[in-house]
């Protein structure tokens, strides 16, 4: 038995699970009529409706016993105090303090006012090309936490976009992608942001290296490098090998996760992309969420209810996937910043003493925008046979008003929600007027969970909240599960082999291969010639 599953409080959850697995959420709302009011949660205009989670008020007591029994206070002091809490790298966690304001460390705030300063020099025009011209595209170079966050919150703040400048993001080692962008773009007018934590990442130097290329062979001049390449990374030494003069590269201490790097000089593309001013609201949206979690109490407090629900969901009712539904197009890419920040943190099958969990770790995320998701794979939430929790995600008021969309976008927000919770039996279908051979295919079992996040609106500070709530939640799951949420042992092995294999796929020998592969690289091989 492991550390967590030994605890008491672990145990009266497992107890307290096998009598609530057969209530229905029909039940559960008849017979409670405060459920809403007792589960649900209000932080200023937010508010957080778990009601449609299969628990109780009782199941969140116990989850909260299990909260304290694991000490998650304790960890959280260990984390802001800058104990090297990512014990695998020797490291401390530090990407509260890149938002921190005016308690932010000195190389924090220096860090914010250089970009504040390239931000002004490239939207006054003053910050040229090799050639002289205005930079008039930014195309960040990153994969990974060097892509996701300022990618998904650049189109999050699409309403904020500054005029005249057009940022892009280039992440796929298939040259697809790079080509694709480029083939839009004038080298004299473009600026390349080679955003790498560790400035070692295969993907994100090929194509660096083939957009110096593709910009030397129009601009002849080795020199232009220094116009239209800027480097956000840890590694000084590798950006001016790459040949990046010192100056244009932005750094960052390596106790900052590239998951969690959106407010550290990652976020450089974001800054250009909305201006400097709505960088700042972002980052002080993310502060406003660290002093929530950081002081509310554990019955208040957004993030670790979020991860004591995820518990549940995982631990005690068996759910395997979670799916996340933003109800806001410019929302769209967060299921996929979701994805490596919960997934790559938390999917982990060693506790912190290395000793092999006995539980599971974190489900599959996965999701899309509203409405779409609708009308591609909500049929099988509805009447498939698997279980998952949801989480839907609902603005009350417009980034781009529009008479007749929003209104009809929230209603079919929160009717997905209803009907996965309380379905349609026969008897309904049967006095909606539905044929009798049709009853079994038009009755919807429901019970599935789900839980609703309305925030007021999408601005630079709400999506800043956003963000820190999920990264709190990530850290609290962590706790919970007792594991390194900022460690990513588990991306090394696939990359060690891949470089095993180009040199097979070029026709050398790369040592003993299993026949699978071997023959995998026969069929490319035949194929190319
Ligand atoms: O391969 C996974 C990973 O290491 C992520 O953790 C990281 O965000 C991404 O690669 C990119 O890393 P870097 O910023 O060092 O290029």
């Amino acid at each position: 038995m492991s550390e967590r599953t030994h605890l008491p409080a672990w145990q009266a959850l497992e107890a307290h699970a096998a009598t609530m697995t057969p209530s229905h959420l029909r039940e559960l709302f008849a017979g409670d009529p405060q459920r809403f009011a007792t589960l649900s949660l209000r932080h200023g205009d937010w508010l957080l409706d778990f009601s449609k989670q299969r628990l109780t008020t009782e199941t969140l007591s116990l989850l909260r016993n299990l909260a304290a029994a694991c000490n998650w206070r304790e960890w959280l002091e260990r984390m802001r105090a800058g104990e090297a809490i990512n014990h695998t790298e020797q490291r401390a966690v530090s990407h509260t303090t890149l938002r921190a304001g005016a308690e932010a460390p000195a190389d924090v705030q220096a860090s914010l006012a250089r970009m504040a300063d390239f931000c002004e020099r490239i939207h006054s025009g003053s910050w040229r090309g090799h050639t002289g011209e205005r930079i008039t595209d930014v195309v960040n170079l990153g994969i990974g936490g060097s892509d996701l966050g300022p990618r998904m919150a650049t189109q999050a703040l699409a309403a904020y976009q500054q005029a005249d400048l057009r940022v892009h993001f280039v992440a796929n080692l298939d040259a697809a992608d790079l080509a694709g962008t480029l083939s839009r773009l004038n080298p004299r007018t473009t600026l390349f942001i080679v955003a790498s934590k560790t400035f070692t990442t295969l993907e994100t130097l090929r194509n660096a290296r083939s957009a110096r290329d593709w910009l030397l062979s129009t601009l002849g001049d080795a020199s232009a490098v220094s116009k239209h390449f800027i480097a956000t990374s840890s590694n000084l030494a590798a950006a001016a090998q790459f040949g990046i003069p010192e100056g244009n590269v932005f750094s960052f201490a390596d106790s900052v996760g590239g998951r969690f790097s959106v407010w550290s000089p990652v976020g450089l593309s974001l800054a250009l992309a909305v201006g400097f001013k709505h960088f700042s609201q972002f980052l002080a949206g993310a502060r406003a969420m660290d002093e929530h979690f950081f002081s509310a109490p554990d019955s208040g407090n957004l993030p670790l209810t979020l991860a004591l629900l995820a518990v549940w969901n995982t631990n005690f009712l068996g759910t395997t996937s979670r799916g996340v539904f933003p109800y806001s197009h410019s929302l769209a890419q967060l299921p996929a910043y979701l994805q490596q920040l919960e997934m790559e943190s938390n999917g982990k099958s060693v506790d912190r003493h290395g000793q092999t969990l006995d539980y599971a770790s974190n489900p599959i995320v996965w999701g899309s925008a509203g409405s779409n998701c609708q009308h591609s794979f909500f049929q099988l939430l509805h009447q498939g046979r698997m279980r998952l929790s949801c989480d839907f995600i609902a603005l009350a008021r417009a980034d781009f008003p529009l008479p007749g969309h929003h209104d009809s976008l929230l209603a079919n927000c929160l009717a997905q929600s209803a009907a996965l919770a309380f379905g349609q039996t026969a008897d309904e279908a049967r006095a909606a007027g539905i044929a009798e051979t049709l009853i079994p295919y038009r009755t919807f079992p429901g019970n599935e969970a789900s839980t609703t996040l309305i925030l007021p609106e999408l601005t630079p500070f709400t999506l800043g909240q956003l963000l820190a709530l999920y990264e709190h939640k990530t850290f609290c799951l962590g706790v919970l599960w007792h594991l390194n949420s900022f460690d990513q042992w588990g991306v090394e092995l696939g990359k060690q082999l891949a470089g095993q294999l180009t040199p097979a796929l070029r026709g050398a020998s790369a040592g003993p291969l299993d026949t699978s592969t071997q023959g995998l690289i026969a069929h490319l091989r035949f194929l190319q010639k």
